[in-house]
């Protein structure tokens, strides 16, 4: 065989390859040219034997060859087989199709979603912050003192230079207000983080939304009615909300928010613990010191905070009894809320 010799092979192999009318046409093909005795042992052996100045010709003939053949052949491959497919009977066309799933949102992203929509019905926009924070946003700028308890180690997760995770989304608060001058009507929802065993109510890592309206003669009034408000817009129409007192290092006075059971009406049954109350939320007047940090003057505004719980909300709502649940992603236990 010479080098001439070899090209036009490679062009009928082509040919033939590519006019071969039925798989098994295609595969006596293949044998006669690609096969361990086919044409291709044939030029391997001509490029062995060849002298050596001609060798770079002949392993580039002999490449070229392979190359255009098994392309050839599995060209003509395809195109055999899709020719069947389209000839068979198997193929029934009204047959329905693989099922697609829509897909569900979390329901920890539809309580997101649907605290915040309220929220943006009374005016209030969204604002975010980082999940890493500093410990001035996180607690010097919101009152906290560097003793207080809630900045041990046994509840925040420290960060190197001064930073952590956020324990609370108060923490958009503090440099929201340094950003933005008053007027202020904010929903923070986000990502919260503490040092937190796992179990049927707690988790390390959360959700919170915050809320803050500062203005000039805003009072617990307000705070009081945009709760109840809220309260029935979420839970539904009977629904009110009772304020106990409590103590927070950001708000003066302070409260914890109670809302009657929306399952029992007030009567008491399993999921109030037959209180007829479920606690829900933790709120108060922006203590004077927040403002001062955020360089607000006290004497000139006034406001409210609020702070709640995402996944308690979406338990209370789906009737969810663990928080893990929320967690494990079992795909067929999220998709039914
Ligand atoms: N940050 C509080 C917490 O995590 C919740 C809270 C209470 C937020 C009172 C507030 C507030 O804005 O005024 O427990």
């Amino acid at each position: 065989m010479n080098l001439s010799e070899l090209e036009s092979l490679t062009t009928r192999a082509v040919a033939d390859l590519s006019a071969a009318a039925t798989p098994a046409d295609l595969e006596a093909l293949r044998i006669r040219y690609l096969g361990r005795n086919g044409a291709v042992n044939d030029a391997t052996a001509a490029l062995k034997a060849a002298p050596p100045a001609e060798k770079p010709f002949w392993g580039k003939a002999v490449n070229a060859f392979k190359s255009r053949t098994e392309k050839a052949l599995a060209d003509r491959r395809a195109a055999l087989a899709s020719a069947a497919e389209a000839a068979s009977d198997d193929f029934d066309p009204t047959l329905p199709g693989a099922w697609i799933s829509p897909g569900t949102l979390h329901p920890v992203t539809q309580l997101i979603d649907r605290t915040t929509a309220i929220f943006r019905r009374m005016g209030f926009t969204v604002a975010d912050g980082p999940d890493i924070e500093t410990e001035h946003y996180n607690f010097d700028a919101l009152n906290t003192p560097a003793d207080h308890v809630s900045r041990d180690t046994q509840d925040t997760f420290y960060l190197p230079a001064a930073r952590l995770l956020r324990t609370q989304t108060s923490a958009v608060q503090a440099r929201y207000m340094e950003a933005n001058p008053p007027p202020v009507r904010i929903v923070c929802p986000g990502r919260c983080y503490r040092r937190d065993t796992t179990d049927a109510t707690h988790s390390a890592n959360f959700h919170q939304i915050e809320g803050l309206y500062v203005d000039r003669a805003v009072s617990l009034a307000n705070l009081k009615s945009d709760i109840d408000h809220f309260a029935r817009e979420l839970m539904g129409p009977g629904v009110k909300s009772r304020f106990r007192p409590h103590f927070f290092p950001f708000t003066e006075p302070s409260v914890e928010v109670d809302f009657s059971c929306h399952m029992c009406g007030g009567k008491g049954c399993r999921v109030c613990k037959h209180s007829g109350w479920i606690e829900i939320m933790g709120a108060g007047m922006v203590d004077p010191n927040v403002f001062l940090a955020a360089g607000y003057d006290p004497d000139a505004v006034t406001g409210y905070a609020f702070g709640m719980g995402i996944e308690r909300l979406a338990m209370l709502l789906f009737g969810i009894d663990d928080i893990r649940r929320l967690y494990e992603n079992v795909v067929p236990y999220l998709s039914q809320f």
